[in-house]
C-alpha cells in the first residue's frame, strides 16, 4: 500500500500582466515551512511541500518532495496531481484569488497608461472537496483563515463553504500575528463544533502543534 501524504502548501502566488511584473501578497512561507517541516519530523508520511515563490530559506523542506508554483493555476494542478484517498491537505498558501484578464508577451510600457482587468482565480480547496467526493476514504481537508474583521463569522463561513474538517483562524490586525510576523496565534475550528486556542508561540512551535491538531483529527 502507498505510504499515507500530507500535502502542505506554502507561500504566496504571483499573477503576471506582463513578463516581469504580477500581482502578489507579502506571505513569507515561514508558517508553511514550518508545518510542513514538523510532518517531516513526525515520521510516518510521505510529505508534499508546494511553494510559491518565497525566499530560498522557506521554499524547499527537507526530506519532502518539494515543488516550486508560481501562479494559483500551478498551484491547483500541483495539489490535484499529489492529493489521493486518505491523504491530508493543510493550504498554508496565500493563492491570490485574482489575476489580470490578459497578460502581455512583452513588456508594458508606461507610456500605454494600463488598465488592468482582473478575473477570478479557482478556489483551491473547493476544488478538492470536488475532488472528495470521487476518494474513498475522502482526503482530510485543513484551511486557514487570516482576517482583520468579524474573524470568527468569516473563518466559520469557510468552514463550511470549502467543506473543510477543521480551519486555523489567526487575526491578522493583532500585533504578533499574520503575514510578515515571526509568531503567530491560533483559533482552531473543527466541523465537529469543537474550537480550541493556540496561544501566541513562534511559527516553528506552531507549526509541531498544528501537526499535532490535525493528526488528533478523526479519519486523519
Ligand atoms: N484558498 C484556496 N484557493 C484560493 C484562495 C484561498 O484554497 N484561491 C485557501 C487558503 O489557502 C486558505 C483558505 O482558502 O487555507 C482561506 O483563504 P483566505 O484567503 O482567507 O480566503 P478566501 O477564500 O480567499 O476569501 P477572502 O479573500 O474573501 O477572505
Amino acid at each position: 500500500m502507498a505510504t499515507r501524504k500530507i500535502v502542505v502548501t506554502s507561500g504566496p502566488t504571483r499573477e503576471h500582466f506582463d513578463p516581469i511584473r504580477f500581482l502578489s501578497n507579502p506571505s513569507t512561507g515561514r508558517m508553511g515551512h514550518s508545518i510542513a517541516s514538523a510532518a517531516v519530523a513526525h515520521g510516518g508520511f510521505s510529505v508534499i511541500f508546494i511553494s510559491g515563490p518565497v525566499n530560498p530559506d522557506f521554499a524547499q523542506v527537507e526530506g519532502a518532495k518539494n515543488i516550486a508554483v508560481t501562479s494559483t493555476d500551478d498551484m491547483l494542478a500541483a495539489v490535484y496531481a499529489n492529493l489521493d484517498a486518505g491523504d491530508i491537505l493543510i493550504m498554508a498558501a496565500a493563492p491570490a484569488d485574482y489575476k489580470p484578464a490578459v497578460r502581455s508577451p512583452v513588456k508594458i510600457k508606461k507610456t500605454e497608461n494600463p488598465q488592468i482587468s482582473l478575473v477570478p482565480n479557482p478556489d483551491i480547496l473547493k476544488q478538492m472537496a470536488l475532488k472528495n467526493k470521487t476518494l474513498s476514504p475522502r482526503a482530510t481537508l485543513v484551511g486557514f483563515a487570516a482576517e482583520t474583521h468579524d474573524t470568527e463569522k468569516y473563518a466559520l463561513g469557510k468552514l463550511k463553504d470549502k467543506e473543510l474538517d477543521m480551519i486555523f483562524l489567526n487575526d491578522v490586525s493583532k500585533q504578533g500575528a499574520g503575514f510578515a510576523s515571526t509568531t503567530n496565534e491560533f483559533t482552531v475550528f473543527f466541523k465537529d463544533g469543537r474550537r480550541i486556542e493556540l496561544a501566541n508561540a513562534s511559527k516553528e512551535e506552531l507549526g509541531q502543534k498544528i501537526i499535532d491538531c490535525v493528526l488528533a483529527v478523526p479519519g486523519a
